[in-house]
């Protein structure tokens, strides 16, 4: 490429039809919001600047942009009203005169690829002309702009549904409503262009006719797979768009050497890596930017987001997780709730009905049953007991319990934060730890047991035996020669 070059990215529009607070843009695909996919693929095609109109929920879609990419060369324009196509480029032009060519796209189409912007350019510099435009065989055109060829095949125009003629809507090649243009050439049509159309809008889609009338060729490139040109307008549009790239994503992994068991039930967006050899159980969700390392498993029905595990860690059915982490061939579940700044170390295990958060725990740790951890550290080769609970909140602030390596913890221990138990130290079942222990001693606090003889015979027996004769005498009493 010659000169600098930007991509405009359209991202005014309302979307009423989603019926919806929330800007159309930003509703989530795969876990990104939807114009985050085409800034992504702006970015990868190279281009010097990127420049997003906006309009409708203007400030929300840049400050979520802004968060998402907050060194990446983007800018924003505002299309104060939403008067069309054409008029939301004007607002972006501004802000590219630095730069030879631009690219055009929709904020709402999820599955654009950056090879396609490439390929559009390659395209652009094949046909040696000032535009490009992406179309595409539609099967069913209805609400697309119809690309209009004269008798040598050249592009004339493109005339939308609403101003097609009965001829017209019998096209079936259509505008992809992608675009590259010399940005003189397309500056000087747009401020050619005016709202004498069905709908009043200044359609982006005029520039065609006024480049091809003005001498200049109009190149096309023809979309091998549509769905990257597929627009969301409706929620039903999205979850059907949101199916077919999860399918492809489910694919490209299976491709890439990891196992879904039952694959149409798993959800793996758009953010997340999964290493070869993993397996993947049914009804998983892989969610965020969550990393599964080389010979991992996620067993059936984990929730699993922004987390990381490390090659050959273990979830067991029906972990719920985020941030946390997994050292190497630890393991969690089934039915355990890792909570954000969980840290598991190497081969530690923590199992059934345990919550951590903002726990780690050392290598070869143990915390099989029934446990809370919060705001501790725990050594390597640790054994917590069934029912042990840091109390790490006195109703104010957050305390931290540490506990050194090779401590046994008996069953039902509180440990009641802040604390520190040192290295080997052993800690009686039921004991409430509200001092620190010291390395290698033994703590115990326990109500010393008492026993009073004959306790049944004196206390429990009569009264078992008064509420049988109780039940006795107000039993209905059976009526004789009834049915039986
Ligand atoms: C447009 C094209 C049509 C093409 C189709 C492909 C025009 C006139 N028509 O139609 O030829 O087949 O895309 O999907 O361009 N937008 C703004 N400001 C506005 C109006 C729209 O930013 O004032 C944005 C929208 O947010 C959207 C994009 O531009 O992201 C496309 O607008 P939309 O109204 O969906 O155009 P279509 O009718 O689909
Ligand atoms: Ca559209």
């Amino acid at each position: 490429m010659s000169g600098k070059t930007a991509a405009i990215i359209l991202a005014a529009g309302k979307g009423t039809r989603m019926r919806s607070a929330l800007p159309k843009v930003l509703h989530p695909v795969l876990g990104r919001p939807m114009v985050a996919a085409v800034v992504d693929a702006a970015l990868d095609a190279g281009f010097e600047k990127t420049v997003v109109v906006v309009g409708s929920g203007a400030e929300e879609v840049e400050t979520a942009l802004t968060e998402l990419y907050p060194e990446a060369p983007l800018a924003f324009a505002l299309q104060v009203a939403q008067r069309g196509t054409g008029d939301a480029v004007k607002a972006a032009l501004p802000a590219t005169t630095d730069c030879e060519q631009v690219a055009i796209v929709c904020g709402d189409t999820p599955a654009l690829c950056s090879a396609t912007l490439r390929a559009l350019f390659a395209r652009k510099i094949e046909a040696d002309a000032p535009l490009c435009v992406a179309t595409f065989e539609a099967p069913d055109p209805t609400g697309y702009g119809r690309i209009v060829r004269d008798g040598g095949g050249r592009v004339e125009r493109i005339v939308e549904q609403a101003d097609a003629s009965p001829a017209e809507r019998q096209i079936r090649e259509v505008n992809a409503g992608i675009y590259l243009a010399d940005r003189a050439a397309l500056a000087d049509a747009l401020a050619r262009v005016d709202a004498r159309n069905a709908q009043g809008e200044i359609y982006l889609t005029d520039v065609v006719a006024l480049v091809a009338a003005g001498g200049g060729a109009v190149a096309t490139l023809r979309l091998a797979d549509p769905v990257e040109a597929a627009g969301i307008n409706t929620r039903a549009q999205l979850a059907a768009l949101e199916q077919e790239l999860l399918a492809r994503r489910r694919r490209a992994l299976m491709d890439a050497g990891v196992t879904l068991v039952d694959p149409g039930s798993v959800r793996v967006e758009a953010g997340v890596e999964v290493g070869e050899d993993a397996i993947i159980g049914p009804n998983v969700q892989l969610l965020g930017h969550t990393r599964v390392g080389r010979g991992a498993r996620v067993d059936q029905g984990c929730v699993v987001t922004d987390c990381v595990l490390e090659d050959g860690a273990h979830l067991l059915p029906y972990v719920v997780a985020t941030e946390a982490v997994l050292r190497a061939g630890a393991t969690a579940g089934p039915f355990t709730h890792l909570r954000p700044e969980t840290d598991l170390g190497p081969k530690a295990k923590v199992g059934n009905f345990v919550e951590t958060k903002k726990a780690v725990l050392g290598r070869g740790t143990k915390a099989s049953h029934l446990s809370y951890l919060g705001d501790c550290e725990l050594g390597e080769d640790v054994n917590v007991g069934a029912g042990t609970i840091t109390c790490n909140y006195d109703g104010v602030a957050k305390h931290r319990t540490v506990v050194g390596d090779g401590v046994f913890i008996g069953s039902d221990t509180q440990l009641v934060a802040p604390v520190t138990v040192g290295d080997h130290a052993t800690i009686g079942a039921g004991t409430t730890v509200t001092r620190d222990v010291s390395p290698g001693a033994l703590a115990l606090s326990r109500a010393p047991q008492r026993e009073v003889e004959g306790y049944y015979e004196k206390r429990r027996k009569p009264r078992e035996d008064e509420k049988r004769r109780r039940m006795v005498e107000t039993a209905p009493v059976p009526k004789t020669g009834g049915k039986r």
